[in-house]
């Protein structure tokens, strides 16, 4: 990709810090575009002031917010979003207002603006009830939850807007993210943030039913490479969905174990913590593992890091700043 104003929408997220540390690196100037909802500003700290980068307070359910933010931009990567399935389902609304309206006002931004390429993060979740493994693009099942609905309804807008009016969205899939700066508090933290939070406080994770569900985790750097292959792609990738994915699965109670004696290298006591169970959690799939072979081919995608290359460079950041 040649350099460029690029505009991030949740560029203080987890992934988004990460996209804009990978764009700034590479020379592009970055509009980050946030209003904070589930992120801190902390997230970019290190990137304020640098020439070539601004966060604009901002928030994708008002248009001309992102009309203005995306004005003189080369593309978009948008990743704003209100994450998690049980968040979702205890209260649907705000999760449909910013993941599905505030989709169709980006698509309409660009349309205005005329940013033809837009890298958007769609979900695993798309998936939702089809058993098939490993998931391929095109054998989706009915979504599970509100969540999923708002990320199948992007793509389906997606599909729309790329045939008539000539975006260039690229949806990116993604299977269970995990890596530095995932916040590991409150009620919707992700599963491996929330294990290592608890082994760094000498507390038994808690985990939803057996312990025997699959997810295919995949290292932030494999999402950020992602990223940037979307951005440079060629235009026949346009208007198609993506599966972004190491490609390997694990059950939740192996992903633990790796957690304890990647952490008991930090703190032996960690060595000796078991875990507690508690009951399953609806809208939950039971397995999930991506065929990520249409990546590969059409974007150049090559994750080079699997679970515990991954854990390598996340589990010590956790330790720095978590415990
Ligand atoms: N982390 C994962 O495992 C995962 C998996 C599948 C899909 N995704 C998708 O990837 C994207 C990034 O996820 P993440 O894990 O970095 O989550 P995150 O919560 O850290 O980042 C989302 C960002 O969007 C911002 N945001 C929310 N509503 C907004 C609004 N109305 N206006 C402007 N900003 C808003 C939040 O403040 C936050 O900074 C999301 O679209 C998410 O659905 C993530």
């Amino acid at each position: 990709m040649s350099s460029s104003l690029v505009l991030v929408t949740g560029g203080s997220g987890f992934i988004g810090s990460h996209v804009c540390d990978a764009l700034v690196a590479g020379g592009n100037e970055v509009r980050c575009f946030d209003n904070l909802a589930t992120s801190k500003r902390s997230n970019i700290a290190h990137l304020e002031g640098r020439s070539g980068f601004m966060f604009v307070e901002g928030d994708i359910c008002r248009i001309e917010e992102l009309k203005a933010a995306m004005s003189g931009a080369s593309a978009v990567v948008h990743l704003a979003a209100l994450g998690s399935v049980p968040r979702s389902i205890a209260d649907p609304l705000p999760s449909e207002a910013a993941n599905l309206a505030g989709f169709v006002n980006l698509l309409e931004a660009a349309r205005h603006t005329g940013v033809k390429r837009i890298v958007y993060a769609s979900s695993s979740s798309v998936y939702g009830d089809s058993a098939e493994l490993p998931k391929r693009e095109g054998t989706e099942g009915r979504p599970l939850s509100p969540y999923a609905v708002t990320k199948c309804m992007d793509e389906a807008y997606a599909h729309l807007y790329h045939h008539m009016h000539g975006l260039q969205l690229i949806g990116l899939r993604f299977f269970n993210v995990f890596g530095e700066r995932q916040d590991p508090e409150g009620p919707y933290a992700a599963a491996i943030p929330k294990f290592i939070r608890a082994f760094l406080k000498h507390e038994s994770p808690v985990v939803n039913g057996d312990g025997g569900q699959t997810r295919d985790f995949t290292y932030v750097a494999n999402a950020v490479h992602a990223v940037l292959c979307g951005l440079a792609a060629k235009d026949d990738a346009a208007g198609e969905v993506f599966n972004i994915a190491y490609g390997d699965r694990f059950d939740l109670l192996g992903v633990i174990g790796h957690l304890r004696s990647h952490l008991a290298r930090i703190d032996p006591e960690i060595a000796h913590i078991g875990v507690k169970h508690a009951p399953d959690r609806p809208g939950d799939v039971r397995d999930s593992l991506a065929d990520v072979s249409k990546a590969k081919k059409l974007l150049g995608y090559a994750p080079k890091f699997d679970l515990n290359a991954g854990l390598d460079r996340a589990v010590p950041w956790y330790a720095e700043h978590w415990r």
